[in-house]
């Protein structure tokens, strides 16, 4: 249900989707194609939160996926499958290109509750660390950002993980079950520990 939340952050940006959908520049630059993201996702890919990720350092091959993905349905979202189908596999490697060479950015001043918080990062080092270094910041992990991402955002895609509505890494899936089979409220202090946004 938070996804009704996310429209309200996304409405006010709908005019953009049309400049996205707007493939009939010939050879679009990455920047050019860039600049089409950033009425949501923040310059150069920074997002100041907190429905929206930010973009800024994800990998290239991550970027890829994960727009085929919207692109073809296969990944649960409010507006990116919208947004995806204006762009072909090349429009999503020269955008690739671009946010892979930005510096990751953490969201400063998000809420979050501090003892919840160290017991997330305990969690996080014991379940997911081995594939999501330094808290989830990684790019070479290919496997998105989780420190310092936008509160809302990662609410939500615990949310998609957990009731599969979003297909997720086989190992992870295991990881995930075994670490909420002990620990029932563990989704809630790992996003307090993300949204902290320090290591
Ligand atoms: C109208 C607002 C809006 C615009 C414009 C937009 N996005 Fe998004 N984006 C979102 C939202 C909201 C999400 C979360 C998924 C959802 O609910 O659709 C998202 C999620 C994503 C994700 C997933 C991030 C992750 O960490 O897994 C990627 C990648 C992405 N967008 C890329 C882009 C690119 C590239 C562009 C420009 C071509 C773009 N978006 C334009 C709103 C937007
Ligand atoms: C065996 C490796 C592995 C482990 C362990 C793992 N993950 Fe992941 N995770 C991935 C990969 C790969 C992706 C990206 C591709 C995908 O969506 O399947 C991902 C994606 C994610 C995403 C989506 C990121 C985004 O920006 O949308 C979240 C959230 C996440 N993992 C949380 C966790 C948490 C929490 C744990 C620990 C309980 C964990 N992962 C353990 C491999 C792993």
């Amino acid at each position: 249900m938070k996804r009704k939340v996310i429209l309200k952050y996304v409405v006010i940006a709908g005019a953009l989707i049309l400049i996205g959908q707007q493939t009939t520049l010939a050879t679009p630059t990455a920047k050019m194609l860039a600049y089409t993201c950033a009425g949501c996702h923040g310059t150069n890919g920074a997002s100041n939160g907190p429905a929206i990720p930010s973009l800024a350092g994800l990998s290239k091959p991550y970027l890829v996926e994960s727009m085929e993905s919207y692109k073809d349905g296969s990944r649960v979202s409010t507006i990116m499958d919208r947004i995806a189908k204006g762009y072909s596999k090349k429009e999503f490697e020269l955008m690739g290109d671009f946010f892979a060479k930005q510096k990751v950015h953490k969201i400063s001043k998000q809420k979050f509750n501090k003892a919840s918080a160290k017991a997330g990062k305990k969690l996080h080092n014991k379940y997911c660390k081995k594939c999501h270094e330094s808290g989830g910041t990684n790019p070479e992990d290919d496997a998105g950002q989780l420190l310092g991402n936008a509160r809302l955002y990662l609410e939500y895609t615990f949310e998609d993980l957990t009731d599969k509505s979003r297909s997720m890494d086989k190992k992870m899936t295991k990881k995930m079950k075994k670490m909420l089979k002990k620990d029932p409220k563990a989704s809630v202090k790992l996003i307090d520990y993300y949204s902290k946004g320090e290591k």
